[in-house]
């Protein structure tokens, strides 16, 4: 697969509306010619006071201009003239995971990535309890709504330090997992569906250490069901 098509650019145009669960997780562009190219911070599905009340402007300002930024800086400055630079980013994050000396690469490669999921894992009056098929498979998978409720803030609570709380779809069910610091469900064999991030970059400024509360926000208010259902076909 070509880099450039790597994943195709397909942006929610609106929050309401999921085109595609095709992301375009870091574009590569082309600056001076074929060879020289590097990684863009992908541009957010929302405005960026678009979940406030719930995650302010002011979080996302330094969440994705700063931080989402910097790993996207970090990656291309540790990428250029390697012989990872003409890789896409999943190929550099699946070359990087097994390869300690490659740590400093993945731990950005693998940020880019699992940031810009995680944006398209929230919308504007998303959250709640899903409906349709999705609703059908947490039940089938969990037992009902109430269960993954619980098991899914169980799992970003006690993710000590920072990391991730996952929905994945693995051997054909729904499950819960946790990863700390930069590590992602896409170097092993479970499809990522959902994501929340629980470092603490990600709610204190809008929650201080109260991270139950900004796990029951994004729950209850933030969650992009359409993007799991487009991620589940
Ligand atoms: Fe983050």
């Amino acid at each position: 697969m070509s880099k450039r098509n790597f994943i195709k650019a397909t942006l929610l145009s609106s929050a309401s509306v999921l085109v595609s669960c095709k992301l375009n997780f870091a574009n590569k562009s082309k600056t001076f010619g074929e060879k020289n190219m590097s990684f863009e911070l992908p541009a957010l599905p929302y405005a960026r006071n678009a979940l406030a009340p719930y995650i302010s402007e002011n979080t996302i300002n330094f969440h994705y201009g700063k931080h989402h930024q910097a790993y996207v800086t970090n990656l291309n400055n540790l990428v250029a003239s390697t012989d990872l630079a003409e890789k896409s980013l999943e190929e550099i994050i699946k070359i990087s995971a097994t390869d300690k000396t490659k740590a400093g690469i993945f731990n950005n490669s693998a940020q880019v990535w699992n940031h810009t999921f995680y944006w398209n894992s929230m919308k504007p009056n998303g959250g709640g309890k899903p409906v349709g098929e999705v609703l059908a498979k947490i039940e089938a998978d969990f037992g009902s709504y109430e269960n993954f409720v619980t098991e899914f803030k169980n799992a970003g609570a006690t993710q000590f330090g920072s990391g991730w709380a996952w929905l994945v779809l693995d051997e054909g069910k729904l499950k819960i997992t946790k990863t700390g610091n930069a590590e992602t469900p896409l170097t092993t064999s479970a499809k990522p569906l959902m994501t929340m991030d629980v470092w603490e970059h990600a709610y204190y400024l809008d929650f201080q250490n109260a991270r139950p509360t900004y796990i029951d926000t994004f729950l209850n208010h933030l969650v992009n069901w359409d993007f799991v259902a487009a991620n589940l076909k």
